[in-house]
């Protein structure tokens, strides 16, 4: 009966420490820490049937996109914004890859990735790869992804996934994030921004 007397007089304690000293330490750790957290290694095969990794992508700063080329909808308005921003850049989107890495291995395959990365822009480079490279690389960027059937399209099934741009250093650190509703100029000056700043 002391010991348990004692285990509820600890919590006790512990509940008024937290009370008292809780919200905006813990708060701003837990997003740096989530931040620093996004991205990483990667093995993958762009749309020219080369292995890559993330080491032939150092060189230079890295826009991602996950997505798949059957998507109705949302993939092909997010591309379409990031070629926008890229020729908004100009001259400056030379320091860039855009990629686009499919959250769908089983239908996209290099071939396919090829010629639909290239109808929204020429330097926009398509990575797939099988199964475990895709499930390793959108665990490393917290992407969603999940296949949903989906009777009514002939295609059987669609991937639910979410959509959003990584905008990353060219040692692969997180330097910012877009929505897929984000103005192409407002992601060109953002990202011209924090290229002048690295
Ligand atoms: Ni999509």
């Amino acid at each position: 009966m002391s010991g348990l007397a004692a285990v509820l007089v600890v919590l006790i304690v512990a509940l008024i420490v937290l009370v008292n000293n809780p919200p905006s330490k813990t708060v701003v750790a837990s997003q740096t820490t989530g931040e620093a957290l996004i991205g990483g290694p990667f093995e993958l095969v762009d749309h020219e049937g080369r292995a890559v990794s993330n080491a032939d992508y150092a060189d230079r700063y890295k826009l991602f996109y996950f997505g798949f080329t059957f998507c109705p909808d949302v993939c092909p308005m997010a591309l379409q914004i990031m070629a926008a921003a890229l020729n908004e850049l100009g001259p400056d989107a030379d320091q860039i890859y855009p990629l686009f890495i499919s959250v769908d291995p089983e239908r996209d395959t290099v071939e396919a990735m090829g010629p639909y990365v290239k109808q929204f822009h020429d330097d926009m480079i398509g990575l797939t790869g099988t199964p475990e490279q895709i499930a390793a690389v959108t665990k490393a960027y917290r992407v969603y992804a999940r296949k949903v059937s989906d009777p009514s399209s002939s295609a059987a099934y669609t991937m639910d996934h979410s959509s959003v741009f990584y905008f990353m250093s060219p040692d692969g650190e997180y330097v910012t994030h877009f929505t897929h509703v984000t103005d192409p100029e407002k992601m060109a000056q953002e990202i011209r921004k924090s290229m002048s700043v690295e």
